[in-house]
């Protein structure tokens, strides 16, 4: 029940300004709030899953810096295991967000996750033979990511990959993961296509193993080459920071404990939904109770 999910990504620390209004170039503007925030899509999806109720294990870099040693904390507090996030040289990665009217801006600033190596991988390769779904994201060198994907491939371990921000795969690479978790924008980048081709098109173009989000709209995959369509659930939107992190979280938690890809969809759609109901991206990430309930909820109506 309790499924073994590693995650190999960045710590960030989100430098969240909410405001109500956007300055154009060279104008000052005042906002309204200020905070920091613990972040990375890494960081995000492997709290995400820890609050479903999974053992996570984290790989990934901080500097040895305030926010590296706050993040590190926070992560070993959410109940992931922490002895292989490494603290180097180079400073803690940040991403400044600003929130406006729900929507946010990012901006990433790597930082130490660019230290996330494919030797920090090969000597952590126990880790991954040991568990039931890898999860990846962007945020860290590309040979990383390989590696990661063909370790996980030798040990028969399940793949997510979610491919934010998005950049061109390889089909050779893509042909070795088992979830693609792109969303709607990232889709066409991922498979080098024109951005303005329809989502029908681009999902059939992708293949079986593309799992695409579209924000409130819920999710589209491939089956038996139909579109399958999952609706989410209506919530008040108040920051979408992290959405895309809790769906896949839930995802990896979902397919970890062997659901089919439909009710891993549901479910994945509940916890993303919770999460944009509050502000923050780690913040507002349900427990699996929460996430049920909502599940629940839904099919009574
Ligand atoms: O997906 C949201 C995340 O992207 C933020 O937490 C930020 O750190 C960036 O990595
Ligand atoms: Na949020």
């Amino acid at each position: 029940d309790s499924p073994k999910i590693t995650v190999i990504g960045s710590i960030n620390m989100d430098l969240l300004t909410e405001t109500s209004v956007i300055p154009n170039e060279g104008v000052t503007v005042m906002g309204e709030r200020f905070s920091t925030m613990p972040g990375g899509k890494g960081a995000n999806q492997a709290v995400a899953a820890a609050r479903l109720g999974a053992e996570v294990s984290m790989i990934g870099c901080v500097g040895d810096d305030e926010f590296g040693h706050t993040l590190l904390d926070h992560l070993a507090k959410e109940g992931i295991f922490t002895n292989k996030v490494k603290p180097v040289t180079h400073s803690t990665g940040v991403a400044n967000i600003t929130v406006h009217k729900a929507n946010n801006r990012i901006i990433i600033i790597p930082g130490a996750n660019y230290c996330t190596t494919p030797t920090m991988l090969l000597e952590n390769s126990d880790i991954i033979a040991n568990s039931d779904v890898v999860l990846i994201q962007l945020e860290i060198p590309y040979e990383t990511v390989i590696i990661a994907i063909e370790l996980a491939n030798r040990f028969g371990v399940k793949t997510i990959l979610n491919p934010a921000p998005a950049q061109p795969i390889s089909r050779a690479l893509l042909n070795k993961i088992d979830y693609i978790t792109p969303n709607e924008h990232e889709i066409a980048d991922v498979l080098s296509m024109e951005p303005d081709s329809s989502l029908e098109t681009l999902i059939e173009k992708a293949g079986h193993q593309f799992i695409v989000t579209k924000g409130s709209e819920g999710v589209f995959y491939l089956e038996d080459n139909k579109v399958i369509h999952v609706p989410s659930f209506s919530v008040d939107v108040v920051d979408t920071t992290g959405a895309g992190d809790a769906f896949n979280g839930a995802f990896a938690v979902a397919i970890g404990r062997g659901y089919s890809i439909k009710e891993a969809c549901v479910f994945a759609n509940a916890v993303g939904a919770l999460t944009v109901s509050r502000m923050g991206a780690q913040t507002g990430m349900p427990s699996f109770k929460e996430a049920e309930d909502l599940v629940k909820k839904a099919k009574i109506k």
